[in-house]
């Protein structure tokens, strides 16, 4: 059993030949903090502010959707700062996987690992749910109209009623969610990169519209909208007969929960940490600007997408598209913004869950070289060099959620497992400050236990806001997670054969 606690040697760590696209030995420090902030901001603005939003403004919180902003951003901001040492430690890019088999052990490792799927493959799924959405949309303006029907953009959990809540289509497959996640499986198989320009760009138009909105749409609001702006406390069932808190402190816990899922990826800043030119001072400059930046463009953004819109609208027709719904329908004359928000958020989704696939190989690739997972998932492409039978694996696994399970669903897992991992990793650095108060470490995260402390209480209050129906799925994939770790990893683990 003691074999569950052991460490991987730094030194295997640092030779292991690591293919894919990343050559961590070549890695050159050339990050300053602007570029580490612009690779925050383009990897965190999604899904989870052009649709989650909307869901918890409609469920959980209505207007006070802001202050569940604050509550997740001050969450990721305590997790983020560990994060940052964890990364430090461990000199080759990597992952809360990397990071914690060498300081915290295999056990550890894997359940970050496993848990990370929902970050990664569950999130990727949510946000290809989110652009069958807004392709929906965009279609509807193009010329004839021709929408894709309800049955072939849904899951079969999902229904269309009337005005009068009258059944008139039941959900079948979400087409469009499977087809775009198998497309940039391709993509990725084939080694296509974003290149940094083509990143930067779509950072420049994901901005550019949030800032549209907040400025065009501010005049729009209607103060009946945003009243009361904490809704009293009591509860809901959406549309899938699933009953939500909506209002009170619940209601902005919950929806805290449900909006995190907006700020995923910002931990993508610290694996950048070897590439930075100083990262003791750049890190948290790059961790918590990002964070900050984008945490006052969301408040912003969500206090003017309640107030044009309400509650009301966000439950029935506005409940998908949100963003250009409200638009379309309470900013008279602006049908253009409408169009540019639902082009430009198609793109912003697509460098998303290419972002996503591509963190999801990259960890199992990992796993699968330190022999806890199956060798297919780090057997490499002839040609291509990328991990592509990894690749197919998981397209077929995100495919089934993308196609068959509703986004409401998707995206609380996904927040709910990342809200995991980085209680996890609040826990994992307090550890090693005790245990190993002398280890080398670039950057180190302030004010310990504190900071720690504050990112377990304010993460595990999100995770107790998204309730037990999230509780539950989270906690049977860990126990599924750790039936195949003593069932396969715990015996062909290549860190016990050393
Ligand atoms: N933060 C990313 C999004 O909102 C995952 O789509």
């Amino acid at each position: 059993m003691s074999n569950l606690w052991k460490r991987k040697p730094l030194d295997q760590l640092l030779h292991a030949e690591v293919v894919s696209e990343e050559h961590p030995h070549s890695l050159k420090k050339t990050l300053g903090p602007g570029s580490l902030v612009a690779l925050g901001i383009g990897a965190i603005i999604g899904a989870g502010l052009f649709v989650r939003t909307a869901a918890a403004a409609a469920y959980n919180a209505g207007p006070s959707v802001t202050l569940a902003f604050i509550v997740a951003a001050v969450g990721c901001a305590f997790a983020g700062l560990c994060y940052a040492e964890f990364a430090s430690m461990i000199p080759i890019a990597g992952s809360a996987y990397t990071y914690s088999y060498a300081t915290l052990g295999e056990l550890v490792a894997w359940i970050i690992g496993w848990d990370l799927v929902l970050e990664y493959a569950i999130g990727a799924a949510t946000v290809g749910i989110a652009w069958s959405e807004y392709l929906n949309k965009l279609l509807e303006f193009l010329p004839g109209h021709h929408t894709i029907p309800f049955e072939w953009c849904h899951s079969p959990f999902e229904k269309l009623r009337d005005a009068s809540g009258v059944v008139i289509a039941h959900g079948m497959m979400n087409i469009p969610a499977v087809c775009i996640v198998g497309a940039l499986t391709l993509l990725l198989i084939r080694g296509m990169k974003e290149s940094a320009f083509v990143n930067g760009l779509i950072v420049i138009t994901k901005v550019t519209i949030v800032i549209l909105l907040i400025i065009l749409g501010w005049s729009y609001i209607d103060p009946a909208n945003h009243t009361p702006y904490i809704p009293d406390a009591t509860t809901v069932k959406d549309a899938e007969g699933v009953t939500h808190h909506f209002g009170g402190i619940m209601g902005i816990l919950g929806a805290a929960g449900v909006v995190f899922f907006a700020f995923i990826g910002f931990d993508a800043v610290s694996t950048a940490a070897q590439e930075t030119v100083n990262p003791k001072k750049d890190m948290p400059i790059g961790i918590l600007g990002s964070l900050a930046i984008c945490t006052v463009l969301y408040i912003l953004f969500a206090h003017v997408l309640t107030g044009i819109a309400s509650v009301a609208d966000f439950r029935t027709s506005g409940k998908e598209a949100s963003v250009a719904y409200a638009i379309l329908h309470h900013m008279p004359g602006y049908g253009w913004l409408a169009k540019l928000v639902t082009v430009a958020i198609l793109f912003g989704f697509t460098s998303v869950i290419l972002v996503m696939l591509m963190g999801q190989s990259r960890v199992f690739f990992s796993m699968s070289r330190d022999g806890l997972v199956p060798k297919i998932f780090s057997e490499v492409h002839p040609k291509y060099r990328t991990p592509y039978k990894a690749n197919l694996l998981f397209f077929g696994f995100v495919g089934v959620f993308a196609g068959f399970v509703p986004g409401d669903i998707v995206g609380d897992m996904t927040s709910i497992g990342t809200l995991f991992a980085f209680v996890l990793v609040c826990i994992g650095v307090w550890v090693l400050r005790v245990r190993d108060p002398n280890a080398p470490r670039q950057f180190r995260t302030p004010l310990v236990p504190l900071v720690p402390i504050l990112g377990i209480i304010v993460n595990a209050a999100m995770i107790f806001g998204l309730g037990w129906p999230n509780w539950m799925r989270l906690g049977i994939w860990l126990a599924i997670g750790l039936v195949i770790y003593f069932g396969y990893g715990a015996k062909h683990s290549k860190v016990h054969e050393t």
